[in-house]
């Protein structure tokens, strides 16, 4: 048993991997901002609490992001507190160093900066969750249409990355990246688009898109998906339902 701090433990990602490493019988509390059972309270960003949030921990699983640059500056507070801990395993995104998005570009930067810590770490990637898709294409509701970038995906259930998380902290520190992980299948998104507007009773006109730019282009030429076989069980149809 490990006495582990889950950074970002209130998160999409955060909630079943919390429920996982307990099931699995670590002692888990959750850093977040805001006050709650179990919870340490630390903002990753200005660093205040973070010194006394780590104290007692062995393991880090660091999964809270800014959703933008803030993550170089949190993956670095953390970092600073986190010295002589046993394990770091951070969570970060798959094709971040083929796709120019400046988010994207942001967990790089973060994920070097892990890599030159002297914290023994382990990074694992992993696809698009599929909650992220359906918000996406859930907030066109008020739009005639459903726009779908013509590109392809791997989307992977948060509940298959948290099985995997978990299997990498009862590993030693791999100090690099753990094989990246996806899910079972790669659609292009206007099919999963298709997908969605039948589960969602929509009837409106999915609008397949191309668009110009580096970004769409590493998208369209399939940097966002896993090479080998996909990991995650869970399909999107099947998390639709
Ligand atoms: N979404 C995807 O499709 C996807 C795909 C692959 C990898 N990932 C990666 O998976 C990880 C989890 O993503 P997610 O979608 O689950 O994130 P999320 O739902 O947006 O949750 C973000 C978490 O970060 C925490 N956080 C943000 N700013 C903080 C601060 N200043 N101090 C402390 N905590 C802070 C929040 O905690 P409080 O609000 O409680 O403070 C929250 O728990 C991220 O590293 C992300 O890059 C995401």
């Amino acid at each position: 048993m490990s006495s582990i701090l889950v950074t970002g433990g209130t998160g999409t990602l955060g909630r079943p991997t919390v429920t996982r490493l307990r099931a699995a019988d670590h002692q888990v509390r959750v850093l977040s901002r805001k006050p709650g059972p179990d919870h340490v309270v630390a903002d990753l960003t200005s660093g205040a609490g973070l010194q006394a949030a780590v104290e007692g921990t062995d393991v880090i699983v660091h999964l809270a992001t800014s959703q933008g640059r803030r993550d170089v500056q949190q993956a670095s507070n953390l970092l600073t507190a986190a010295a002589g801990m046993k394990h770091v395993v951070v969570m970060s995104i798959a094709g971040i160093d083929r796709i120019p998005l400046p988010y994207y570009r942001s967990k790089l930067a973060a994920e070097r900066l892990v890599a030159e810590s002297g914290v023994p770490y382990t990074i694992l990637r992993a696809t698009q969750f599929h909650n992220l898709i359906d918000r996406v294409l859930s907030a066109q509701r008020f739009f005639p249409a459903v726009i779908a970038p013509s590109i392809p995906l791997q989307p992977i259930a948060v509940e298959d990355v948290a099985v995997r998380l978990t299997e990498l902290v009862d590993q030693a520190p791999l100090n690099g990246r753990a094989p990246d992980i996806g899910g079972p299948e790669r659609r292009s998104v206007p099919e999963l688009a298709r997908q969605w507007k039948q589960v969602r009773a929509s009837s409106r006109p999915v609008v397949p898109v191309r668009l110009g730019g580096r970004t769409f282009r590493a998208f369209a030429d399939g940097a966002a998906m896993v090479d080998g076989p996909p990991y995650g069980h869970l399909t999107f149809g099947e998390y639709l339902l």
